[in-house]
């Protein structure tokens, strides 16, 4: 199984998220292999919208049997008087995955350990999958997330994605359980993510720059 997961970040529009969706189903309709790899459970698309995008996206990608839906983000509260949060309850049952720890986070949002296992915890509690992001082989990671990503900062936006083998070896030092994928994420594009697939050792890519493309993030999903 490959995952491909666009992480849109404070990006597009409501209209442009719809042209986005558009464009990137026609694309998926268009390709029988590909549409064959999402029906035999071998490919996994999950995009990630701006919260307030999210139910009218679901009610455009509940069709497809393996297209789902991440939040960027939950709270680690669980519900109550904390005004702009949103709960993992609240996304519960209109997202199938939530990203926790994303660098961006951790540095812009002063994101810790603890709270980043609170929000683990509160996604499964309700029910979540969590795609838990980390920096470098030293970040903790909780031992109860769905999928682990491994993002190294300096990869991040920059267009100088890590060299593959060495995020293989990255890898090999963190203990990942064995039914946990691995991910990677850092300018993963359709230019380089072959030199990833050919390691057999990457599971999928979080992709936030090439994902706003709505062509480009389906020629990344195509090459899987
Ligand atoms: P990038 O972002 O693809 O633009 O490097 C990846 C991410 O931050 O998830």
């Amino acid at each position: 199984m490959h995952y491909f997961i666009a992480n849109w970040k404070a990006n597009h529009t409501y209209s442009t998220s719809l042209e986005w969706m558009t464009a990137f189903l026609n694309k998926i309709e268009q390709d029988a292999k590909l549409k064959t790899k999402l029906e035999n459970n071998e490919l996994t698309i999950i995009i990630a919208p701006p919260f307030p995008f999210i139910i009218p996206l679901k009610d455009i990608v509940k069709h497809y049997g393996n297209i789902h839906l991440a939040s960027q983000d939950i709270s680690c509260i669980e519900k109550g008087k904390y005004t702009g949060e949103v709960t993992a309850e609240a996304l519960s049952g209109h997202v199938q995955y939530s990203i926790i720890g994303h660098s961006e986070r951790r540095m812009n949002f002063n994101e810790t350990d603890d709270l980043l296992q609170k929000k683990v915890d509160l996604a499964n509690k309700y029910g979540l999958k969590t795609i838990y992001c980390i920096r470098n082989e030293r970040d903790l990671f909780p031992s109860t997330i769905s999928l682990l990503s491994y993002e190294p900062v300096h990869a991040i936006g920059t267009g100088n994605n890590e060299n593959p083998a060495d995020v293989v070896d990255v890898k090999k030092k963190l203990n990942i359980p064995p039914d946990v994928p691995f991910i990677y994420g850092g300018s993963a594009n359709k230019d380089n993510v072959d030199s990833y697939l050919i390691t057999n050792a990457i599971d999928g890519f979080l992709v936030g720059t090439a994902s706003v493309d709505p062509i480009e993030f389906y020629s990344m999903c195509a090459s899987a």
